[in-house]
């Protein structure tokens, strides 16, 4: 039997060897919530027990019983969101808080978490870490919602366990995370060129997204934009096929865009842009990738657009645009409420994990 076999095995090197289910419940004090939620997931459990390489982000019951209402009912009856739930809080490989402290840059870490509806995303959806000023590990779901380790290397058979004090939130597709920032200038823009289904429901997509007053500033040139035309622009803050997160571009690269003309990343100062906008909030996860909040509209004919680190008020891409007070696309779009919930994301754009 595996189980057995790995006991075994870890006898002989002089460990004293833990199952998972060993582990979990000697925790129990602080666990019980999640034992609870395993125990209903004999199959997950099971496959977990046999599965070697792993490390398990344990929500705490502190942190399992301030979940919004709306969670909890969808986890006690929907044993498929259950379960992928669960799978997101299980990383693919061994990460001891050494690991994720002595990185350098943010990672980006799959988890095992592999339903489309939740991960269109090649090798399972990620969970970004960093690390505070005071040492502590952030870690960053759907959304940028926040959780941080509070005690850690929990060591078993196939792995470790950190607990954690938030449970993660998974990423949802692109309206519904822009949604819950707050961008809804950026919704209702998509909306109206008839993106937004495609992009929801697209694989592999980086998406950069102008925040309200990015829009707002430009008002005066949306209104007599034509639906092609906006269509054609909103392209242009679009990578197909690739989920850029921060760490994986270099300063100076272009990307090709779906609509496209090329985007070019730069780094000034510590500050990450894409072409002339800087990204005020990095590595969002959706569902299908991930989204950087900027604070321009990009215009893909003027590709050669550059940062200005010490502007007061970001220059519009769009020569001679100028607001002309309201955001636009934003009639009929409803904004988060004002609290954010517990775990989830805050309605305000949060600033996430950065560098590229
Ligand atoms: C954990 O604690 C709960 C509540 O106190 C109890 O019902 C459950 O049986 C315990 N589970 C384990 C694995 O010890
Ligand atoms: C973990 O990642 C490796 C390498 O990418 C992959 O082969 C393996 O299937 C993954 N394991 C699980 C349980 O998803
Ligand atoms: C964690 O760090 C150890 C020691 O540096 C290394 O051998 C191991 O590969 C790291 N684990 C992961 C998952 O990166
Ligand atoms: C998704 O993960 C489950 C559990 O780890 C595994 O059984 C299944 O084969 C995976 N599916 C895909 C498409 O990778
Ligand atoms: C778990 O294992 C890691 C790596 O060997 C070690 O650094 C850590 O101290 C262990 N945890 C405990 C509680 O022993
Ligand atoms: C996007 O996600 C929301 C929330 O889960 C869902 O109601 C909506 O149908 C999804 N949109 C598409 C086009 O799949
Ligand atoms: C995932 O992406 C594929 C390819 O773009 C698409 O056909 C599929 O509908 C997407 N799945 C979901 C749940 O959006
Ligand atoms: C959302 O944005 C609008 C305008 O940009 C602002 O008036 C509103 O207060 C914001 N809502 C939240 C919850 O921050």
């Amino acid at each position: 039997m595996q189980i057995k076999h790995l006991a075994q095995l870890a006898l002989a090197s002089g460990v004293s060897a833990q199952t998972l289910q060993d582990m979990l419940a000697q925790q129990n004090a602080t666990l019980s919530i999640l034992n609870g939620f395993l125990e209903q997931q004999q199959a997950l459990f099971n496959s977990l027990t046999n599965t070697a390489d792993i490390t398990v982000l344990a929500p705490s019951n502190n942190a399992l019983s301030n979940l919004p209402q709306d969670v909890v009912n969808k986890a006690s009856t929907d044993p498929n969101f259950l379960s992928a739930l669960l799978s997101y809080h299980i990383l693919n490989g061994t990460f001891y808080t050494s690991n994720l402290t002595s990185a350098q840059k943010p990672l980006f870490i799959q988890t095992l978490l592999n339903s489309s509806s939740y991960a269109n995303v090649t090798g399972g959806q990620r969970v970004v870490s960093d690390v505070k000023s005071n040492g502590d590990v952030n870690l960053w779901s759907g959304a940028l919602s926040p959780a941080t380790v509070q005690s850690n290397n929990f060591n078993f058979t196939g792995g470790t366990i950190h607990i954690i004090d938030s449970m993660l939130s998974m990423p949802s597709n692109l309206t519904t995370t822009l949604l819950a920032s707050n961008l809804t200038a950026a919704v209702g823009a998509l909306q109206q060129s008839h993106l937004a289904k495609t992009l929801d429901q697209q694989s592999e997509l980086t998406v950069f997204a102008p925040n309200n007053a990015a829009f707002e500033a430009i008002g005066s040139l949306i209104a007599d934009m034509t639906a092609d035309d906006l269509k054609n622009v909103l392209k242009y803050h679009v990578v197909e096929g690739q989920v850029l997160y921060s760490g994986m571009v270099t300063n100076g690269e272009t990307q090709g865009t779906m609509q496209g003309a090329k985007v070019t990343f730069r780094e000034e100062d510590g500050e990450l842009w894409v072409n002339g906008a800087k990204v005020l909030a990095a590595n969002m996860l959706m569902s299908n990738g991930v989204v950087h909040v900027i604070d321009g509209v990009l215009n893909p004919e003027n590709p050669s657009a550059e940062p200005n680190p010490v502007a007061a008020t970001p220059a519009p891409a769009f020569i001679g645009a100028s607001a002309t007070g309201g955001i636009p696309f934003t009639t009929g779009i409803t904004p988060p409420a004002a609290t954010s919930t517990s775990n989830g994301p805050a309605a305000t754009i949060t600033v996430g994990p950065g560098g590229w």
